[in-house]
């Protein structure tokens, strides 16, 4: 075995521990999944480990109202509805009328539709009437990259002191830091990282260890 091959094995039985030590998935998480592959959906939802660091940060910021960004067939609006009170609200974001009929049907076979609700219609066209329902006490961002600045933007305006801000994709295998970066990935970065509301890092936390969530709080004002 070369060192590169030992290493990748090391990473699998780490990831396999991880996984089978703090995120199990549950039979609403799998229906999930399975309703995503009959309808042809990609495969591009986050991995278990970032759905339960959404739900420990859910729960870290008291949540009762969650916003996200990009809902697929609803993997990581499961793992975060999961980690709301029985009176708590998810509302996510989706584009595709396609996509949002898989996740209703997917809430729905999780048993989390009493607390979530999904709209349709591209994210910066909704997110400007939101505020009647804001301030959210955790906006999850995984839509298309590009407009990823404005989607931080909104979440500010959308958010109070205590609220965390968490966005996919924001490594990208070291793009999301290289000035060159046209995805809106690497501004949003920036953006975080500089903003004095904002305390904010970046953790490697997907299965191939190269992209991960970039995570903010807010500060006291
Ligand atoms: N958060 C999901 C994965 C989301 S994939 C999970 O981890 O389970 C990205 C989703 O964002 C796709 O369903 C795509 O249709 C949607 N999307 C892309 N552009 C969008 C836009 N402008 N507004 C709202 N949703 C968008
Ligand atoms: C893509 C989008 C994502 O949010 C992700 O986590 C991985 C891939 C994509 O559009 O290819
Ligand atoms: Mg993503």
């Amino acid at each position: 075995m070369t060192n590169l091959q030992r290493l990748e094995q090391t990473r699998h039985e780490i990831e396999l521990g991880l996984v089978n030590t703090f995120a199990r998935e549950d039979d609403g998480l799998k229906q999930s999944l399975h309703l995503a592959k009959q309808a042809g959906l990609p495969t591009i939802q986050i991995s278990p480990l970032q759905g339960k660091f959404l739900q420990f940060l859910a729960t870290t910021c008291n949540a009762s109202k969650i916003l996200e960004i990009g809902s697929l067939a609803g993997y990581s609006g499961i793992w975060l509805a999961r980690a709301l009170p029985q009176h708590g609200r998810l509302i996510t974001l989706e584009v595709d009328p396609k996509h949002a009929n898989v996740v209703r049907e997917a809430f729905a076979a999780a048993g989390v539709q009493d607390r979530t609700e999904v709209r349709v219609g591209s994210a910066l066209e909704t997110l400007p009437t939101l505020a009647a329902e804001a301030p959210f006490d955790l906006v999850f961002i995984d839509a298309d990259k590009t407009p990823y600045p404005d989607y931080l933007e909104w979440a500010l305006r959308l958010t109070r002191p205590g609220s965390i801000i968490v966005a996919d994709n924001c490594i990208r295998g070291g793009a999301g830091f290289n000035s060159s970066d046209h995805t809106g990935v690497a501004e949003y970065n920036r953006r975080i990282a500089n903003n004095p509301r904002l305390v904010s890092l970046a953790l490697v936390m997907d299965d191939s260890y190269t992209d991960g969530f970039a995570i903010s709080v807010v500060k006291p004002a």
